[in-house]
């Protein structure tokens, strides 16, 4: 609804209730707004109108998106200050203690939980999807012996999308469901011939008589065809819990990227193989991985001080600390936290975890965590349980990617569904030089006169 500078584009809010507008005055005009205030947002084109003389109209400037909202979304709710979240509104302490991931990742999906004949039919569609294509895994032989397993999973997620060449027709909703049940059931699959490969085994194919974590588990950790192998099932349940926890976070940078490449039109393979590179930064779900080699290089309780004395200098982060919307304990991290004591009872457990507890407890007391409300996110003691699971560190993205699939798939449906979204083009405030000339033989370049036919366009005013 844009603003108008007379009468409101929604009705006048009653006498009583609070005003749902924003009242504005562009000084250099003088001329007043009032902006309609919907679901505690303005529209930032009810900027537009504001223009000063022949300029283009108010533009919001929010480098990394720190304020702005990019969709209306029903899919997860996040309160950063108190350290909540709910995936369509119910909270993640419930959903992680009592439904498995599957169940979540229809729920992210469909919008509410499965009824038994629902959940019946998902999981035959995944668990009949979990093989590759003997091309794809003639592909994945093609990287280095050392490649990195998220390196792997980024490419092979492209690269499926040339198996599935009908995946473009994406206004298709049959054509988008079989797509998402195809790339949840894929996913693990990729991820364990990712680690085969990487440790030179053969790759052992999904069997369908096991539940979607045990499967992996086999097709991580089975030696060979011939030799029987029965996934712990502590183990699968643990592993289980971490997916519903990681399964989707509302926007956050991946999920960002699946929308916006996704918003092009472009198959929903080549949209998760952006959100996959989006998720491979040490800044997003590769943290786990960095959490881990800092534990390790920090090694004792009693060097825990010089870690955080180096962080406070500015020459490190502390991985697996902070978060741009939880200025409160991550409720994640708390129940993983829970999760792992579960791991350990069964493996043993990882002494790295009273390294990370002693860097909380150190943390969480000192003034500059505290000013800068800077607390255990996600990916803080996911790691130390997947280490102790017997992954190797560079798994621990691509263990991330595997649940998040639900959630970028999600997302990437509700925005294909959502009349107000377009192509993803967002604009810029431009601060590069006014225009000049080249100089030829040290005369200026004759400046070519735009023929009649060609309409000038509007054009961001250069800086003066
Ligand atoms: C995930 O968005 C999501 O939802 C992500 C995620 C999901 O489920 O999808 O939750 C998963 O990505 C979790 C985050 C994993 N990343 C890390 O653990 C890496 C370490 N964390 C930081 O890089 C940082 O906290 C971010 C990237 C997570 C958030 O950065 P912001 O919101 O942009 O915060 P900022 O960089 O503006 O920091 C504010 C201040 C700065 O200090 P000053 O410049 O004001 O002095 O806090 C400092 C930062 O230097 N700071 C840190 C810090 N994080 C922020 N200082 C030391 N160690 C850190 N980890």
């Amino acid at each position: 609804m844009p603003a108008s500078k007379t009468k409101p584009a929604v009705p006048e809010p009653t006498a009583t209730g609070p005003s749902n507008f924003l009242s504005v005055t562009d000084e250099r005009t003088g001329t007043s707004y009032r902006i309609p205030i919907q679901d505690g947002s303005i529209r930032a084109t009810d900027l537009h109108q504001m223009r000063a003389g022949s300029d283009y109209g108010l533009l919001s400037y929010d480098p990394s998106f720190a304020n702005t909202a990019s969709c209306r979304s029903a899919i997860t709710f996040i309160d950063g200050d108190r350290g909540i979240l709910r995936y369509r509104g119910y909270p993640i302490e419930e959903l992680a203690a009592s439904k498995s991931y599957l169940e979540v990742a229809y729920l992210l999906i469909h919008g509410n939980l499965p009824s038994k004949s629902q959940l019946s039919e998902w999981l035959h569609n995944i668990t009949f999807h979990t093989m590759l294509h003997e091309n794809v895994q003639k592909f994945m032989d093609g990287f280095h012996h050392d490649a990195h397993p998220m390196g792997m999973m980024v490419s092979t997620l492209a690269a499926l999308s040339t198996f599935y060449p009908d995946a473009k027709n994406i206004t298709d909703e049959h054509v988008r469901y079989q797509q998402a049940y195809r790339l949840i059931a894929k996913v693990p699959t990729v991820a364990a011939f990712a680690h085969r490969h990487s440790v030179g085994m053969p790759y052992i194919h999904p069997s369908n008589d096991l539940s979607y974590t045990e499967n992996f588990l086999a097709m991580m950790y089975r030696p060979s065809w011939t030799t029987q192998y029965t996934p712990d099932p502590v183990l699968a349940k643990a592993l289980d819990t971490l997916f519903v926890l990681h399964a989707d976070h509302e926007q956050n940078c991946s999920s960002n990227a699946m929308r916006a490449v996704g918003s092009s039109h472009a198959d929903p393979y080549s949209s998760a193989a952006a959100a996959a590179a989006a998720l491979y930064g040490p800044l997003h779900g590769g943290a786990n991985e960095q959490v881990v080699r800092m534990l390790q290089e920090v090694g004792s309780k009693e060097r825990v001080p010089q870690l955080i004395r180096q962080v406070k200098e500015g020459k490190r982060l502390l991985m697996g600390f902070g978060h741009r919307i939880y200025k409160n304990y991550d409720p994640r991290a708390r129940l993983i936290q829970q999760t792992a004591e579960e791991v350990f009872a069964v493996t043993g457990r990882n002494p790295l975890i009273d390294v990370a507890l002693a860097l909380e407890n150190v943390a969480l007391s000192d003034e500059y965590f505290i000013q800068r409300r800077l607390y255990p996110n996600v990916d803080f003691y996911s790691g130390i349980i997947y280490q102790a699971m017997g992954f190797p560190t560079d798994m621990f993205p691509v263990l991330f990617a595997i649940p998040r699939m639900a959630g970028w798939l999600a997302q990437w449906i509700e925005m294909i569904q959502d009349p107000e979204q377009k192509i993803a083009r967002p604009r810029q405030v431009y601060i590069g030089p006014p225009e000049r000339h080249l100089e030829i033989s040290g005369a200026k370049a004759p400046v070519r006169k735009p023929s009649r036919t060609v309409v000038a366009k509007r054009r961001a005013p250069e800086p003066s």
